[in-house]
């Protein structure tokens, strides 16, 4: 089964192609980030619009690119949500008028269980049941997950999300959008230990909560303005957050019994994240799994196959086209 994968659910308009016999056959992605980088984010009204300007000529791009014609696919796999409503809605119209028109079925996919499953494109996936650690621009989330549409959620953020926190403190240090990268840059330069900045929630089990965080290091911030400690600060709040997220996964892995994590979401391509659970996990005899950095963050990809998985267990939308801003996985 040949699906069409479409991501509008943000910023990046994002589509793949995905064989159920030959795996990812080719996937196109546009960000819009030059777009919102004067704004500091994301403007709904500006991401509606570049999705429907971007989605009729990525399509052509990405069958030329495969070698794939409109007639061979067999099935469409839209991100219904959670996500902004605009730019939401321009994928799932997309997606289902697409489907109508080829007589195909079309199935909305939730964004953050693509997330949750694009490590299981990798050469070596994760085998169910594992801990997941979904942690984007708009989620943080750990899960036990024990088969597709099988996810019990273990804790949250009580507030702002991991990358909403990387996204926040790069703003507050005029850092441009999205943060989480250019975090990342700059800390390689600082001393993670030069300023020491809280944990929140650490005796709270499995939840998260980042919005403290943000206020810490804007206290610091403005204490030691104009004096080019920038890197270090950069250094010192990235180190925070993994320290958290590591010691929160690692709890879950416990409380689960499980002994593999997937991590999921932008925040995972961060390269500390990764290394830091590489090797602390090791010492429980447990395994991380990630996906290759570019299906970290937004992609067509994830759509596609958790549209797959879901196809493959029967499921199908009705013609009707439903977009959910807010939606529970
Ligand atoms: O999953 P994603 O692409 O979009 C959402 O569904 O939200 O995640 C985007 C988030 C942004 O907040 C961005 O700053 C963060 O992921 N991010 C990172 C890194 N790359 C992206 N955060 C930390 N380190 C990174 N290397
Ligand atoms: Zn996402």
């Amino acid at each position: 089964m040949l699906v069409l994968g479409l991501e509008t659910s943000c910023d990046e308009t994002g589509l793949a192609l995905f064989d159920s016999e030959r795996g990812l056959l080719g996937q196109v992605l546009y960000s819009q980030i030059q777009l919102h980088a004067e704004y500091g984010g994301v403007v709904p009204e500006l991401a509606s619009r570049d999705h429907v300007r971007k989605l009729i000529p990525l399509l052509e791009q990405l069958l030329q690119q495969t070698g794939v014609t409109k007639q061979q696919i067999n099935a469409i796999a839209y991100t219904r949500g959670p996500g902004l409503m605009g730019a939401l809605m321009t994928g799932a119209l997309f997606g289902r008028t697409l489907a109508y028109a080829l007589n195909i079925p079309a199935i909305g996919v939730h964004h953050m269980e693509g997330h949750l499953l694009a490590p299981l494109l990798s050469s070596k996936p994760p085998q169910f049941p594992f801990v997941a650690l979904l942690v984007s621009g708009g989620h943080t989330q750990l899960m036990a997950a024990y088969g597709i549409g099988q996810y019990e959620l273990l804790g949250e953020s009580i507030d702002d999300a991991a990358g909403e926190a990387f996204d926040k403190v790069a703003k507050m240090m005029g850092l441009p959008y999205p943060g989480g990268p250019n975090i990342a840059k700059l800390a390689l330069q600082g001393d993670p230990k030069s300023f020491d900045l809280p944990r929140p929630l650490m005796h709270q089990a499995l939840d998260f909560s980042f919005s403290g965080m943000k206020t810490a290091v804007l206290t610091r911030y403005n204490k030691v303005k104009g004096q080019g400690r920038e890197a270090d600060l950069a250094a010192s709040f990235q180190e925070a957050m993994v320290d958290t997220l590591v010691k929160k996964a690692i709890r879950a892995l416990k409380h689960t019994g499980l002994k593999q994590l997937v991590i999921a979401g932008g925040v995972s391509a961060n390269q500390l994240l990764r290394e830091r659970l590489e090797s602390d996990l090791k010492k429980i005899k447990s395994q991380v799994y990630y996906a290759e950095p570019a299906l970290c963050t937004d992609n067509g990809a994830m759509i596609a196959f958790a549209g797959w998985q879901r196809l493959k267990a029967g499921q199908m939308d009705d013609l009707s086209v439903t977009t959910t801003p807010r939606w529970p996985m």
